[in-house]
């Protein structure tokens, strides 16, 4: 899978409400080549601060080699990544890691995103309806302001959306693993990406009666299996790790040792 460092220039910034943004970018390389739930990673700033790049999933593939990256303000490369206008050229590292794998060709596809963990799954989702498979898509967030417009977006993809809040402003109120107890038993896979806890409720309500991947965004300092920052224990092993960036982001949920 080939790997560039590349400029890109930035075509579109939105803001998406909260400390939500979207940026669209000319990538013809990494589009070419990209696979859902692989990320990218980003010099944030236009110098040396922050000096380390960031990884960030790719969000959606968009026609004319564009990619689109959703993130949220967590700290100073997040805002200053905001602060990026139309124009600007971005360096970007990538695609990195393992993508998630295709469904079975039988039985429903559900996805499961918390918070900015939902980034990736609108790129599945669009790749999975690409091959004919429209996913049940269940989505939760502290509250409604961090979903309206990712709802939107999902529904004129053609995906059915299901919704929760911690709030209770918009869907279900409480939390989003609370709506998996009424999926149909058809559902054979189902993929999740967003905090821990959440993906650890979404790996035990699968046990292994549903095929699960996950998709984990542990702190990565390079990216590239260089310095293993990323490492992540594997199950059953005392002496032996996962690195995240290179064996991951995407693992089977049975290949996590959970908390
Ligand atoms: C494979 C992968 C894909 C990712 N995709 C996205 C995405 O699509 N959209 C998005 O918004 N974010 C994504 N992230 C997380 C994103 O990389 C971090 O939010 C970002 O690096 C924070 O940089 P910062 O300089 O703003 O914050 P920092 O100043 O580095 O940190 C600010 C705070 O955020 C915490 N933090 C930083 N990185 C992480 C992390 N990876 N996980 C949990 N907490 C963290 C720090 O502990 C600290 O408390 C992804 C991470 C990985 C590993
Ligand atoms: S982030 Fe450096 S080895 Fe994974």
């Amino acid at each position: 899978m080939p790997e560039f460092q590349t400029n890109c220039t930035v075509v579109q910034v939105e803001h998406l409400g909260a400390d939500i943004f979207r940026l669209t970018l000319e990538a013809p390389d990494i589009a070419e080549v990209v696979r859902p739930a692989q990320f990218v990673m980003v010099s944030c700033g236009t110098d040396q601060d922050p000096l380390l790049r960031r990884p960030f999933s790719v969000h959606g593939k968009q026609a004319g080699g564009r990619i689109q990256l959703l993130f949220k303000i967590v700290g100073r490369g997040t805002a200053l990544l905001a602060q990026t206008r139309v124009g600007q050229d971005l360096s970007l590292v990538g695609p990195l890691g393992r993508a998630f794998r295709p469904p079975p060709p039988t039985g429903e596809v559900c996805l499961v995103g918390g918070g900015l963990g939902i980034a990736p799954l609108f790129f599945l989702a669009q790749r999975l309806l690409e091959q004919g498979r429209i996913p049940l898509v269940l989505l939760g967030a502290g509250s409604a302001v961090e979903l309206r417009q990712l709802r939107q977006d999902f529904h004129e993809l053609g995906c059915p959306v299901h919704l929760s809040t911690v709030d209770g402003s918009l869907g279900h109120h409480g939390l989003v693993t609370e709506l998996l107890p009424a999926l149909s038993d058809k559902v054979g896979k189902l993929y999740t990406c967003g905090p821990v806890p959440m993906m650890a409720a979404v790996a035990r309500f699968c046990g292994d009666r549903i095929a699960c991947e996950v998709s984990l965004e542990t702190h990565m300092a390079c990216g590239l299996g260089a310095c293993l920052g990323c490492a992540i224990p594997v199950p059953g092993r005392s002496d032996a790790y996962w690195h995240v960036c290179k064996h991951g982001p995407v693992f089977d949920a049975a290949e996590v040792v959970w908390p």
